[in-house]
Parts: C-alpha cells; structure tokens; sequence
C-alpha cells in the first residue's frame, strides 16, 4: 500500500525519519513551524521523495502524520488536527520538559501513548520511534545478523499493522509490544527498551 506520510517537525528526529522515509515508495511531505523555506536544505540533501510543505497543508494532506515536536508542543498541534478525523499519528515524543535540568513531566500511571492517545481522540495514535538516539535512528548499527528493532505500542490494532509495514518498508524491524496499557510504558524513560538499540535477528 502507498501512503501520503506527512512528518511534522524537521529536528533531529524528523530528519532521521525523513532519511528512511524518503526511500519508500510513499509520497513523503515534512513540515515545521518556520515554513517550507526553511527545508530546502533538508530536501535536497535527503532527496528521493521527499517534499518541503507547510504545517496545515502536510497534515490536510496526509493519512499517516509522524509527530517529531517536543513534548510541550503536542497540545498546539491537537488545535492543528480538531478538523480531521482517522489519521494515523506515529507519535515519537519522550516527556521532556527540560533538557538542561533533566525533567520529565508527571503523567502519573499511564504511559505518554495513552496520554498523547488523548490528545487525539479522534485519530489513531500508535506510540514508536522514540526509544532510539536520533543519531541511531538516522545511521542505525550495520550488523549482519539482521535489523535494528522499533518498538511499537498502541490500542488500535489495524494502525499498529500498517504503522508496522511502513516500519518494515523504513528498513527497520518492528516489534509490537501491546497495547498502551500492556506494552507502552515499556518503551517510555525509564523502560527496557528507552535508548536501548536491539536487532531482531533474520531479514536484512
Ligand atoms: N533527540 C532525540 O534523540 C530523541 C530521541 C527519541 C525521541 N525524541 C522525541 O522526538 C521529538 C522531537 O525531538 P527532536 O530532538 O527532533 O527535537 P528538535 O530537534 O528540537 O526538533 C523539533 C522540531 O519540531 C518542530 N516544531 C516544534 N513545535 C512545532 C509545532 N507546534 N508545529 C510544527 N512543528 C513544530 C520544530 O520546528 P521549528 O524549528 O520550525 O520550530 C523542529 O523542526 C521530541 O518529542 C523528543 O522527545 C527525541
């Protein structure tokens, strides 16, 4: 299946997606709060199909929306989304909200998926791509064995399978730990798999 994929946020995450993306053969839009002039440089060193679009455009646009925007910026773009319906957000966040004094924000027992899940009410929010460094997710390890593994949670099942073929098509290995309630906390700071890079061993 070819999906319109729209990646919000053009930082360290966004244009490790981007890179992985852009070898798909989806049609691929990335979008900041600057504006697509301020891609150009991104664009042409990524290539491949990868466009620069505006922020209301790329999300008017897309049916898969990769969300890589800080923590606090979330709810700005819950305002951005109240006139769809049916998207799949691929959220990336950790819930940071000071990078220099290390601070997560309390979010009590529930994991960030379930909390950005209810953002969105009425999307499809599947929890991935945030256990990784950027560094790693734009240059995973070379290794023989097999794939570099991205861990997948979230409550709506159908998604997490498509989430989980454009992953393969990323040339990762996804791996679904459950729903946000079984496998999410899993992957949020402090879990298991929070920066730990894992190979699934088999298809390269
Ligand atoms: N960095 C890591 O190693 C890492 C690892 C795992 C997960 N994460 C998670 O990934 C997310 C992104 O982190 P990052 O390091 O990539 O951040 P970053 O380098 O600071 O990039 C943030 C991007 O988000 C855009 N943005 C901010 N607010 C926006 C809004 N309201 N609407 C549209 N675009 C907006 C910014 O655009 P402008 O420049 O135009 O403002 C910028 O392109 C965070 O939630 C983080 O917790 C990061």
């Amino acid at each position: 299946m070819k999906y319109k994929i729209g990646i919000i946020g053009s930082g360290n995450i966004g244009s490790g997606l981007a890179t992985h993306l852009a070898k798909t053969t989806n049609e691929v839009l990335i979008a900041n709060r600057k504006g697509p002039e301020s891609l150009t440089d991104i664009v042409s060193s990524i290539g491949g199909s990868l466009k620069a679009s505006g922020l209301k455009e790329t999300i008017e646009a897309s049916d898969v929306l990769f969300f890589a925007v800080p923590w606090g910026q979330l709810k700005a773009l819950g305002k951005q989304l109240e006139d769809y319906e049916g998207k799949i957000i691929i959220d990336t966040s950790n819930n940071i909200v000071s990078v220099s004094s290390f601070q997560l924000e309390d979010i009590g027992s529930i994991s960030t998926g379930e909390y950005v899940a209810k953002l969105f009410p009425k999307h499809r929010v599947v929890k991935a791509f945030n256990t990784l460094a950027a560094a790693t997710l734009k240059q995973p390890t070379k290794n023989e064995l097999g794939r570099t593994v991205i861990v997948i949670s979230g409550d709506d099942a159908d998604a997490k399978k498509e989430v989980a073929a454009i992953t393969e098509a990323m040339g990762f290995a996804p791996v679904d730990t459950g729903t946000f309630a079984g496998g999410g906390k899993l992957q949020d700071i402090g879990g298991p798999f929070s920066g730990a890079e894992l190979i699934k061993v088999g298809k390269r």
